[in-house]
């Protein structure tokens, strides 16, 4: 479409951006298992007036809008009180999991790089950890995981080389759910001089309330030096909300961009962005002061009860998880029933369904408003089981974030992806 001659009348503007919701996630009847968090309407409607509040402050000025300093200094406290209480840290709010794991990797590259050029990670690490590679001019070396998709705290060790800038872990990782082995592997990297940022993105402010875990996975653990914790997923903030904690002030400087030489002034940028709203500062800051510690403790316990009501029934089904999940994100699949079939049959019953492969799986990422849903599910689940449809190669592809469709006539996955980016940006209507 080309803009408009004249603006159009304010009704026609809602209408049109309310329609182009038909075809998104159904996420707040449940039907889908990933890419919102939220911890209900009273909640949302409470975290949404904060960030509407501040949608028009601008992050890139702190001296501007002192009210976001505080907001986001706030939540760093508050996260770092959560995820390692007997450790000061050193944080940087960010816009979310990738860009803390950047900012992480930049600033080992910059405060301790001396020429070292390779993250070590798990294979089950979030691509990020690629990208911030990618992105920074170094390399990863991609470690195999143990038979519960966990790092092997030895393979990693021996992974360990004289150009290993830092070594990745994540609690947990988002394929299977499971934390890697934080302690073991931290030792062994810092008896090399080596630091480790766990990527806590998903688990930081939800394992520390799980019944039984007890495992701390954050800098309180000797020879991790970094965490990252998102906000908007189980922070039930609005999205675009990150804490990154460093130990040390001088790994936080290297995450850093400053520069003097600008006509325009000085810059101190702590972000990959320049200018930012002030709606996830302030929505993650009201999300943590609503909640505190007895409201996230109480979430935490309803998912994983959802999560346990889920796991049971599927398992009832044949369909059981990859590996024991260590909370509320799990793998699930079967040997013998065809799970691409299933993941087909749920959506023609309005699920919208993740899968993903190596091996076939549907994922879940457990949510509260799934209480009210789980039982729906697990009996479309059980209809789909005893009388599958067919499967269809075009649903053959198992994508994370994107529903990337096989059947472009590229033979390269790679290009795959490409053609389904290209697809996003070049849509008319
Ligand atoms: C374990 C983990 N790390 C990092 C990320 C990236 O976070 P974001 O999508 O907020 O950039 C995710 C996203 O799901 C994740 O699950």
């Amino acid at each position: 479409m080309t803009l408009p001659e004249q603006g159009l009348p304010v009704d026609e503007v809602l209408r049109r951006v309310e329609q182009a919701a038909a075809a998104d996630l159904p996420w707040r009847e449940g039907l889908g298992w990933s890419l919102v968090y939220n911890a209900g309407e009273d909640h949302m409607s409470l975290v949404e007036a904060a960030g509407a509040r501040y949608a028009d402050a601008n992050g890139l000025s702190h001296s501007a809008f002192p009210s976001l300093a505080h907001f986001e200094s706030e939540v760093l406290e508050m996260v770092a009180s959560i995820v390692h209480p007997a450790t000061t840290s050193h944080g940087i709010f960010t816009t979310g999991g990738t860009e803390s794991i950047l900012l992480a990797v930049k600033a080992y590259r910059d405060a301790r790089g001396e020429g070292r050029t390779t993250i070590v990670v798990p294979r089950t690490a979030h691509p990020a950890f690629g990208k911030a590679a990618q992105l920074l001019g170094l390399r990863t070396r991609v470690v195999e995981v143990d038979a519960s998709r966990r790092a092997d705290p030895g393979a990693l060790a021996a992974a360990i080389c004289d150009d290993t800038l830092v070594v990745g872990v994540s609690a947990p990782n988002f394929p299977f759910g499971v934390v890697d082995p934080v302690a073991p592997i931290a030792a062994a990297a810092a008896e090399r001089g080596v630091g480790v940022h766990v990527d806590a993105a998903v688990g930081g402010l939800f394992l520390p309330f799980v019944d039984g875990f007890g495992k701390p996975f954050g800098l309180d653990v000797p020879g991790v030096t970094s965490v990252s914790v998102d906000l908007h997923k189980y922070g039930y903030g609005l999205k675009g909300a990150s804490a990154l904690m460093f130990a040390t002030k001088e790994l936080r400087h290297g995450a850093y961009f400053l520069d003097t030489g600008w006509p325009g002034g000085s810059l101190a940028s702590a972000s990959v962005t320049g200018t930012r709203s002030g709606r996830a500062a302030a929505g993650a800051y009201a999300s943590l002061l609503r909640l505190g510690h007895c409201g996230l403790r109480a979430t935490v316990q309803e998912i994983m009860a959802t999560t346990g009501r889920l796991v049971r029934g599927l398992g009832a089904l044949g369909i059981t998880p990859v590996t024991e999940p260590d909370m509320s994100v799990f793998a699930a699949g079967c040997e013998s029933i065809d799970i691409r079939a299933v993941a087909r049959g749920l959506q023609q019953r309005g699920w919208w369904m993740d899968v993903q492969s190596d091996p076939d799986a549907l994922h879940f990422v457990v949510m509260h408003r799934h209480a009210a849903i789980v039982d729906r599910f697990l009996t479309d689940a059980a209809a789909v089981v005893a009388d599958p449809p067919p499967r269809s190669e075009a649903s053959a592809g198992g994508a994370y974030g994107v529903m990337v469709r096989t059947d472009t006539g590229a033979a390269d996955p790679i290009e795959a992806l490409k053609h389904y980016l290209d697809g996003r940006y070049d849509q008319t209507s």
